[in-house]
């Protein structure tokens, strides 16, 4: 017969109000020798709450849901790491939702998680409609909701990224100075926030340097190395172009396939940066120049904003955070002789 909170608090002659205080670590007003002796008694008994009846008592399941668009591109697990260790350390689990981009799929899984009474949601949307809909979901079901990575325009939610617009910046401007001025770039979905602000910063340095945009150069693909070898495809074989700029590492991959397939060496007849800096970069000949994204502490930064909004309730103001970009050089790049 599994013990209960009844168990205890007889045995400790205390009421169980007093014991689930102790619990939930709200023993403000309990005497030590009382918290003591019932925390003793819960480690005798071997006592595990139930999670659904505590919920009941807290209307809370001490659990958050995190739903991400793609499992398999090596920067979002490094994301949820960050994510979880910050959720574990603070006695939340976290409920882990992939949905492949499928627009479909995140609203089910927002549903599916409402359905779980999760305390909050951290979201990594691949559909920007979605984020409309969300917002209905998140005030009438009163769910706390933090967007990761990719945030929105109006900050109608708190977000954390980084500075995607510096970052654009930063790439291209390290092209301009290596003496490339038909600078290739290979996007993100045009639509997706991030993406556009990368894009900002591209032409805001070529501005910067005097040099035309040139919309003919920008291929929009899908952050996955197979849309990224297709974009640099097309950019190859019609344009003169002595540099690439793709807006992930993934798609950065797909251009050294198709710089391969056209006899190109990179860096000699092509320079190339990428974005993200994941770990598989490492086994890239030549060594890829990226951006830095701090994943993990994105990651950490946004489970530290969700808890305090679902501890603190609604007061907590919505925050924008940008962690800055870092531009890592490596091989890729190479100046451009004239
Ligand atoms: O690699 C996936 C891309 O989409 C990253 O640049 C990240 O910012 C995510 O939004």
């Amino acid at each position: 017969m599994a013990i209960t909170i009844k168990d205890i608090a007889r045995k400790a002659n205390v009421s169980i109000t007093t014991v689930s205080r102790v619990i939930n670590q709200k023993s403000e007003g309990i005497g030590e020798s009382t918290r003591k002796k019932v925390l003793e008694i819960i480690e005798e008994l071997e006592y595990r709450p139930n999670s659904i009846a505590r919920s009941m008592i807290t209307k809370q399941t001490k659990t958050i849901g995190l739903i991400i668009p793609d499992i398999r591109n090596p920067f979002f697990p490094e994301l949820v790491r960050g994510v979880e260790d910050f959720a574990n350390l603070h006695a939340y689990n976290v409920f882990l939702c992939n949905t492949d981009g499928d627009p479909k799929r995140e609203l089910e899984y927002v549903s599916l998680l409402k359905e779980k009474n999760v305390d909050g949601i951290i979201f990594t949307y691949s559909c920007a409609e979605n984020i409309l809909r969300l917002e209905e979901i998140v005030i009438d079901q009163n769910i706390s909701l933090v967007l990761l990575d990719r945030g929105v325009e109006d900050q109608k939610f708190s977000s954390v990224s980084i500075h995607n617009e510096s970052a654009g910046y930063l790439a291209t401007k390290h092209l301009l100075d290596i003496s490339h001025t038909k600078i290739g770039c290979i996007t993100g979905p045009a639509q997706f926030p991030n993406s556009k602000a990368r894009l900002n910063g591209y032409k805001r340095a070529l501005k910067e340097a005097a040099i035309p945009f040139n919309q003919d150069l920008i291929l929009a693909a899908d952050y996955q190395m197979d849309g990224g070898y297709l974009a640099a495809k097309t950019l190859l074989a019609e344009k003169d172009i002595t540099a690439i700029f793709a807006f992930n590492d993934l798609m950065a991959f797909g251009v050294y396939q198709a710089a391969e397939e056209k006899g190109l060496t990179i860096p000699n007849d092509l320079s190339v940066v990428g974005f993200d800096n994941i770990k598989y970069n490492q086994l890239l000949h030549p060594k890829l120049t990226t951006i830095e994204q701090s994943v993990y502490e994105m990651g950490e930064i946004s489970a530290k904003i969700l808890l305090e909004q679902i501890t603190q309730g609604g007061d907590v103001k919505n925050k924008t955070l940008y962690l800055e970009p870092t531009l890592i050089l490596r091989e890729s790049t190479k100046k451009l002789e004239n």
